[in-house]
């Protein structure tokens, strides 16, 4: 009996070859899966604490047949790694700045301590050469992701996202689980990225020639025949919506951001935003292969007039699951949050500005000429965000979460409620949404199409 140990795909793989015959009597060894995120490393061996290196750094990377291109990344890859963690985790991670220019690290959707949230408005760039460490406890479940708060138009597009998945107590039971980060990206020929936006990109947000799911151009997602599949979906584009569908699968949408909703939904499709991030299953086809679709949607200006593009192919391989897991069909209740006079008013728009420039302002201004808003600790606040332009935007807020209480005067379902930290403003409409800041210090709200926060349309609030 020998027994040969080789490194095969990254992972220790040990084969038992059989006697003098040498035939192998292991099972093949899986092929890696092209669609893995990298884990960290947590080089804390305390089980409540989750610390790990984080470098931001130019690296490699070459998209389907493009040429070689340079990208930014975390950690050497794009996307950037998974934080796996559980609610009640402290987080440490230990930052590196390795790019040619300033950067931070933002923490999307996560309730931290303000300095700790990677905005401008709370911490020094990151210069090069630079580090910080973020520490913090994650006090909530749900799929979260990181980026930096500067040239985000630029630094996010050019590949640095990342992923943090916190796990809660009752998390839904799945057959298979996957984190699908979506994205796209604009190439030339010759692999490297445009510098300058053309109008189309500066007016809609940069929508890329190279859709990428997880950073892999023409991407197979392997689901087992039957399985009841659980999608955690997560869009880091600049600015395109993907609208998704499978033709013959039922999404079942168990939540978005922050949590999940009392009664999940069935839908045909799923609009996911820049940003947002959508918990879903479905039960998988018993065979064959299906698109996963990007179907048009109109965010304004003729937009809904762009073809379909297939985001993803889904192949159904593998053994069968005979009795896969049921598809959840209830959670916890979200309580109304009350409703009242808008006390905090968001008008969003476009303009041109003296120079002859596209602005995307905030109460008649682009930022940093937004006034502050100041608000006291504790005191539940109504936002209203009324959006003029002839474009949806999707707004996300800084360090909250919030309860969308209305669109357009029309109450949300009581089903329907959760928490979001993002959210489509659809164009000429009006949302309302409570929050309560419960965390000194000053947060950041913006558009999160990248072009449109850089544009103009950010502001930020001093909770007192
Ligand atoms: Cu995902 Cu202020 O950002
Ligand atoms: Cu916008």
């Amino acid at each position: 009996m020998t027994t040969v140990r080789g490194i095969l795909f990254g992972a220790f793989v040990t084969l038992a070859l059989g006697g003098c015959s040498g035939a192998t009597q292991a099972p093949a060894a899986e092929p890696p899966d092209p669609l893995a995120l990298t884990p960290i490393v947590d080089r804390n061996p305390d089980p409540g604490v989750v610390e790990l290196d984080l470098e931001a750094k130019e690296t490699q990377k070459q998209f389907g047949n493009t040429p070689v291109s340079r990208v930014w990344s975390y950690n050497g890859t794009v996307p950037g790694p998974i934080i796996d963690a559980k609610v009640g985790d402290r987080l440490i991670v230990h930052f590196r700045n390795a790019l040619p220019e300033p950067t931070t690290v933002h923490w999307h959707g996560v309730r931290l301590p303000a300095t700790m949230d990677g905005s401008l408005a709370m911490q020094h760039p990151v210069m090069p050469g630079g580090t910080f460490t973020y520490d913090f406890v994650l006090k909530d479940a749900g799929l979260f992701w990181f980026h930096p708060h500067m040239r985000t138009d630029v630094q996010v597009e050019k590949g640095l996202a990342g992923v943090l998945r916190v796990r809660g107590a009752a998390e839904p039971a799945a057959d298979e689980e996957r984190v699908l980060v979506l994205d796209d990206v604009r190439l030339k020929d010759d692999g490297t990225f445009p510098t300058f936006l053309d109008d189309t990109s500066k007016m809609m947000g940069r929508q890329g020639n190279t859709l990428l799911v997880n950073g892999v151009v023409d991407a197979a997602i392997t689901v087992r025949p039957g399985a009841a599949v659980r999608w955690r979906i997560l869009n880091v584009a600049n600015g395109r919506f993907f609208n998704l569908r499978i033709p013959g699968v039922k999404w079942r949408v168990l939540g978005t951001d922050g949590g999940h909703f009392a009664k999940p939904y069935d839908a045909d499709r799923l609009l996911v935003a820049p940003a947002e991030r959508y918990d879903v299953m479905f039960i998988a086809p018993s065979a064959g292969t299906v698109d996963l679709v990007g179907e048009p949607y109109d965010r304004g200006h003729d937009s809904g007039n762009d073809p379909p593009v297939v985001v993803a192919r889904v192949r159904v391989a593998g053994a069968a699951v005979a009795s896969p897991k049921l598809l959840p069909t209830e959670f916890p209740a979200t309580a109304r949050r009350p409703d009242g006079p808008a006390d905090i008013p968001f008008v969003l728009d476009e303009a041109t500005n003296a120079a002859g420039e596209l602005e995307f302002t905030v109460n008649g201004a682009a930022y940093p000429k937004v006034p502050t808003v100041t608000v006291q600790r504790n005191v539940a606040r109504i936002l209203e965000i009324k959006n003029l332009s002839e474009m949806d935007h999707p707004f996300h807020l800084h360090g909250f979460f919030f309860q969308v209480l209305s669109t357009n005067g029309i109450p949300t379902d009581d089903d329907r409620l959760v928490a979001k930290d993002t959210v489509v403003v659809p164009m000429k409409s009006t949302l309302k949404l409570a929050t309560v800041f419960d965390e000194p210090g000053m947060w950041m709200y913006h558009c999160h199409i990248n072009e449109h926060s850089e544009g103009g349309m950010m502001g930020e609030i001093d909770v007192e």
